[in-house]
């Protein structure tokens, strides 16, 4: 394998491509089916899309594993060793509905440890990528967003799990200067990185979290379960991310 920056080139360069790739697809017929039910779509392009994405990744990384939500890539079964995470298509429901708020994301995990994350916000023209090394929008490197209490902002809550008043979300959301609701993972996570919200909570597969994660713990932003442990890289979680500050608060309150 090739040093983790020419990856990391390879990987921005493949995000670009797939931009501009579903901005094509888009144009023409696409079919879509319901996968558990009317309320989770699949697209043709969902499909095509994590198919480009795993070919290239095999080029790039021939020994790693890949995990990707539409199961084109590998049965993983353990976090060991390079795993790749893809979601190809987040937001899908949006993508059908609106042509707009849905998101590409990959992710590398090495030992169950983040390595790098890209969010390709596919309408805005934004890609969110980084590590440890820094967190950039396209070329703009960001700095971590200030640590403010759940009372004097925004935040992100899934529709699912605020209607049901899960976790006394529903609190939680009264407490905060208002609850957003954006329907991708991707965007929301965005929106933490950059301050527009003081955090997110929902429940989501790891395709749909890797990525985020990696880039809002560079920026110091808290990651956990909604209980306040550890997630697990191979199932799915509550999740929430926040501010140190709101983390505490929301933790509290959801407990
Ligand atoms: C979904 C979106 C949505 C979240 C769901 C995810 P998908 O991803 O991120 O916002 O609430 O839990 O499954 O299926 O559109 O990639
Ligand atoms: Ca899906
Ligand atoms: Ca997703
Ligand atoms: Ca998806």
């Amino acid at each position: 394998m090739e040093n983790i920056a020419q990856i990391d080139q390879k990987i921005q360069a493949l995000m670009w491509q797939m931009r501009k790739e579903t901005l094509v697809k888009m144009q023409q017929p696409f079919s879509i089916d319901e996968k558990s039910g009317r309320k989770d779509l699949v697209t043709t392009i969902d499909k095509s899309n994590e198919q480009t994405i795993i070919s290239k990744i095999r080029e790039l990384d021939p020994t790693a594993q890949i995990l990707g939500e539409e199961g084109f890539g590998d049965q993983v079964n353990q976090i060991n060793g390079r795993v790749w995470l893809i979601d190809p298509l987040d937001g899908t429901m949006n993508f059908v509905m609106q042509q707009n708020n849905f998101a590409i994301m990959i992710s590398l995990y090495e030992d169950g440890i983040g390595v790098v994350g890209y969010i390709m916000d596919v309408m805005n023209q934004k890609l969110y990528h980084g590590g440890t090394n820094g967190v950039f929008i396209n070329d703009q490197q960001i700095e971590a967003p200030a640590n403010l209490h759940l009372k004097d902002a925004l935040i992100g809550i899934s529709g699912p799990l605020l209607i049901d008043n899960n976790h006394n979300l529903q609190q939680i959301a009264r407490q905060s200067r208002g609850p957003r609701m954006y329907g991708s993972a991707g965007i929301e996570f965005a929106k933490v990185l950059t301050g527009e919200l003081v955090g997110y909570v929902s429940y989501l597969r790891p395709w749909d979290f890797a990525a985020g994660k990696i880039l809002a713990q560079a920026l110091n932003l808290q990651v956990k379960t909604i209980d306040g442990g550890p997630l697990s890289m191979l199932s799915s979680n509550v999740v929430l991310v926040a501010t140190e500050r709101a983390s505490k608060e929301i933790v509290t309150l959801a407990n």
